[in-house]
């Protein structure tokens, strides 16, 4: 038998023995599949926020201010209770007490009775006072800081935004902006009182070119509902997240996220064609182009694109949607060394090409803690290292033969030493959930101290084996996973609760050990109030201070998301 013809034969023999069927079987794009399974689709104006699109682990329900994750079947989680772990935000310490030492309240008016009418006579019916809708607001996804925000204000169009902003900026009132307050950094709630403009009502689609793929929306359409919306036309959205059922785009822009198609579409300053903001004195930016080409001088919104809330809020996104791919196939991999990860991404660059859309890691931990916290099952048997490899593009059966081979030569060179394909899209969406389920799992522990790095692939997981060194029993588990394919690490320390001396242990370790690889601090999630003052290791001084110059100019004021990415010493 022919050599090739062997091998295929050898690695479908394994793959059919593990999903007990069809070798393989693609599908025509699972996220349209999704959408039409749970869909209740709306046509230009997408549903708001919906406090529980995406549970379990939001913890408010509206109009239900109890905690929603419930007492799931506990597995291993040994003498660590769910009721322990699981706690009501106004559980969660304020952010001025927990880091007192280093945050002080800036020159900023305070809230008055007469403040709220005003924003009454502006926004009727949509200025919150209410306490629990206000506790939400004001306490971020990882449970991790708390703000003491007074008001929270849902403008329905950008004049409103307008107004609202101008009416803050001439009282002197500091500004959160907030999208689907999913951020990773403390960037999304107050760190004072400082008022909430939420997007969660500026929901509606503008326009969809579909011939050139340019989509307008307001910013507060969340990710998944425009998902649905382009997918209806033949087109996908450049960006995707575990965090797509909340997340707004505007939010996405602000944060300029990455996620796990970066590999396939670039990063967000390449999909973003224009924004609409509001600056801080109220006035409106429009920018919301839909050129592919414009040349005609500074290109103000890439400014927007990362500035995570401290240049305005953004109000309006013109977004370039690529063409929906015809079918998504997905394997999943076992090695037994990191090295031999990065094996197969060089194999896969070199064999998938255009088709590679995804190239996602996991270390051990990361399926040991989704298995006790989550209780999903690794379909693999355990082995240090697993990863993702996800195809798409226009012709199903070519893709899938592309990763068939793919498979087959990486199992016959011994670089990887196990895997199991998708058959069809129960599996697909089970590998996924098997990445996407890590965030999640990882707040059963109780505290999590969240890393988000760029490093070069030589040293990317020598920082977690120095880590695990350095904090030996201390705490519960450090956990890696994330986008390799685009050099960023997740590395995750979980502890039953938040403590000063392992968190001395860690920083500024983390980020001297990254400064010394010339990798980057924050690599998809920002900096926001948690990484603020590590901004220099990542950047040299020339470059912070123009930053600085820049927010003073667009902000004079500084009422703009105070507090966070700029470090403490430079906070107007
Ligand atoms: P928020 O959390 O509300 O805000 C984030 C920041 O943007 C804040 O500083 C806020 O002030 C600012 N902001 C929000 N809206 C506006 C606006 N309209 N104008 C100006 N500023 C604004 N991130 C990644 O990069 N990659 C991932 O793979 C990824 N996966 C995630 C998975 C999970 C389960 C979760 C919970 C989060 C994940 N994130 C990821 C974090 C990520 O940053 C966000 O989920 C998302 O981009 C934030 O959008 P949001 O609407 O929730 O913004
Ligand atoms: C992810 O890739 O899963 C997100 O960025 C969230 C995380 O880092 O946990
Ligand atoms: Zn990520």
């Amino acid at each position: 038998m022919h050599n090739l013809a062997r091998s295929c034969l050898s690695w479908q023999l394994k793959m059919s023995i593990r999903n007990k069927g069809l070798p393989w079987l693609s599908y025509n794009n699972h996220r349209l599949l999704q959408a039409q399974q749970t869909s209740q689709e709306q046509t230009t104006t997408l549903a708001s926020a919906n406090f529980s699109t995406w549970l379990p682990l939001r913890p408010y329900v509206k109009g239900n201010p109890t905690v929603t994750l419930k007492q799931v079947q506990h597995n291993s989680l040994s003498n660590i209770s769910r009721t322990d772990v699981v706690r009501h935000s106004s559980n969660v310490p304020l952010t001025r007490e927990r880091y007192q030492s280093h945050v002080k309240r800036g020159p900023f008016a305070v809230l008055s009775d007469l403040d709220i009418s005003s924003f009454e006579k502006i926004l009727p019916g949509r200025v919150v006072t209410d306490r629990d809708e206000l506790l939400y607001s004001n306490t971020d996804w990882l449970k991790t800081v708390r703000g003491e925000s007074r008001v929270l204000l849902k403008p329905k169009t950008t004049e409103e935004v307008s107004a609202i902003v101008k009416y803050c900026s001439d009282r002197n009132l500091a500004i959160n902006p907030q999208g689907g307050n999913t951020g990773m950094v403390g960037g999304s709630v107050p760190v004072f009182d400082e008022v909430i403009i939420s997007t969660q009502l500026m929901n509606k689609v503008i326009s969809l070119d579909t011939v050139s793929g340019i989509l307008v929306c307001q910013s507060g359409c969340i990710l998944d509902n425009l998902y649905k919306h382009v997918e209806e036309h033949g087109l996908t959205m450049p960006v995707d997240l575990g965090a797509r059922g909340s997340c707004h785009i505007g939010g996405n822009v602000a944060t300029n996220a990455g996620g796990i198609h970066v590999l396939r579409y670039g990063s967000l300053h390449g999909s973003v064609l224009g924004i609409e903001a509001v600056l801080p004195d109220g006035q409106i930016l429009d920018c919301l182009s839909t050129l592919r080409k414009d040349n005609t001088g500074y290109d103000l919104k890439q400014l927007f694109i990362g500035s995570e809330g401290t240049l305005g809020i953004i109000t309006g996104v013109s977004i370039l949607c690529p063409q929906q791919p015809q079918a998504v196939s997905v394997g999943y991999l076992a090695c037994e060394s990191f090295s031999q990860i990065l094996e197969v991404f060089k194999a896969c660059r070199a064999h998938l090409g255009e088709v590679l859309s995804a190239f996602e890691f996991m270390d051990s931990q990361s399926l040991a803690l989704i298995k006790e916290n989550m209780n999903i099952e690794n379909p693999l048997p355990e082995y240090p290292f697993y990863v993702l490899v996800e195809c798409s593009g226009s012709n199903g059966r070519h893709d899938e033969e592309k990763l068939m081979s793919l498979l087959q030569l990486v199992i016959d060179d011994n670089i990887a030493v196990d895997g199991t394909i998708a058959t069809d899209l129960t599996k697909v969406k089970n590998i996924w959930r098997l990445r996407e389920a890590c965030p999640e799992a990882l707040m059963f522990d109780g505290y999590c101290y969240k890393y988000d790095i760029s490093l070069p692939l030589s040293v990317f997981y020598q920082l977690v084996e120095d880590m695990r060194a350095r904090l030996k029993d201390r705490v519960i588990r450090v956990v890696a996973y994330g986008h390799v394919g685009d050099g960023n690490l997740h590395l995750n320390i979980t502890a039953k609760e938040y403590n000063e001396e392992t968190m001395a242990l860690i920083e500024p370790f983390i980020y001297d050990w990254v400064a010394k690889y010339r990798g980057s601090v924050s690599a998809e999630h920002g900096l926001g109030f948690k990484k603020k003052n590590f901004i220099y290791h990542s950047k040299t001084p020339t470059a912070v201070a123009l930053m600085a110059l820049i927010k003073k100019t667009v902000d004079p004021k500084g009422i703009m998301n105070p507090y966070k990415l700029f470090p403490d010493e430079l906070r107007t």
